[in-house]
């Protein structure tokens, strides 16, 4: 028996035993999410939203007073909070919702409060050393396809496919700003620009954490890709993963013929 690890990496390293993981990477507006989730829903895997989970422990933070609209009032007391949040997922139908401390905070993690702070949090070691074991667990049994900014290389770089999906910056705030619209935000463009240039700026030079490659990440450019385009590409170089229309196809006719004609229509 191989020594018990308390933070579940030790799981990780038996991967013969369990089904694959699927680690995706990269900056914010490049399509990672929501590639992840239809990767994720395609083979009935689990998605493991590690940027939920920074952004929780930030709402948390707010809530607490702890911070404010111009920063962190006490890092210290975010990393505390950090250790004793209960952080968790559940599904609901199609969509995913993240439960803090029980409660349910799927549309407060996306306030702009908590985008304008988020980096502030994840950019502390005390935060990202509180939340990596717990991403750890999530992923112990495998069947995951969890996303962030660090998973290939830090948290999961024993996981068996890796992806770095990357879009040119104009693309990736273009999406941020149609998305932000679509959620009923009066913004400027320029405004969406110089925070996504500022997030990707602590992103990238955390000391802890930093969004970068792992070398063994396959590169996906989504700049001129549909999501539809992504997903399938992201799944074709999984081996070892069977998409579900693809076992619905042989055991479900109705299915089967609805997977073969929008195979045709794709061609
Ligand atoms: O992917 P997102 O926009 O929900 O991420 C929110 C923030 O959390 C963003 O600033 C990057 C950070 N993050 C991180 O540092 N490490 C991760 N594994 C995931 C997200």
């Amino acid at each position: 028996m191989p020594p018990e690890q308390p933070d579940g990496a030790g799981d990780l390293l038996h991967s013969q035993a369990r089904p694959p993981i699927i680690a995706i990477d990269g900056p914010g507006g490049a399509g990672k999410s929501t590639i992840a989730r239809q990767v994720a829903e395609r083979i009935g895997f689990v998605y493991v939203d590690t940027g939920a989970m920074y952004r929780a422990v930030t709402r948390a933070a707010i809530d607490a007073g702890l911070a404010a609209e111009d920063g962190l009032l006490s890092p210290e007391g975010v990393k505390l909070l950090a250790e004793t949040v209960d952080i968790a997922f559940r599904r609901d139908g199609q969509t995913q919702r993240v439960l803090l401390n029980g409660i349910d905070v799927t549309q407060a993690v996306r306030q702009p409060e908590v985008e304008r702070l988020v980096a502030h949090v994840a950019a502390l070691p005390g935060v990202r050393r509180a939340l990596i074991p717990q991403q750890r667990r999530m992923a112990r049994r495998g069947g995951v396809v969890a996303d962030g900014r660090d998973i290939g290389t830090a948290v999961l770089p024993d996981a068996e496919c890796k992806f770095f999906i990357t879009a040119d910056f104009d693309t990736r705030v273009e999406r941020r700003y149609r998305e932000l619209c679509h959620r009923g935000r009066a913004l400027l463009r320029s405004q969406v620009e110089a925070d996504l240039r500022a997030r990707d700026r602590m992103d990238e030079t955390r000391t802890e954490g930093a969004l970068r490659r792992a070398p063994d990440a396959v590169l996906v450019d989504t700049t001129d890709l549909t999501v539809a385009d992504a997903v399938e590409r992201v799944l074709s170089l999984c081996p070892g993963v069977a998409p579900r229309s693809a076992l619905a196809g042989r055991v479900a006719p109705g299915t089967g013929a609805q997977a073969r004609d929008s195979e045709a229509s794709r061609s």
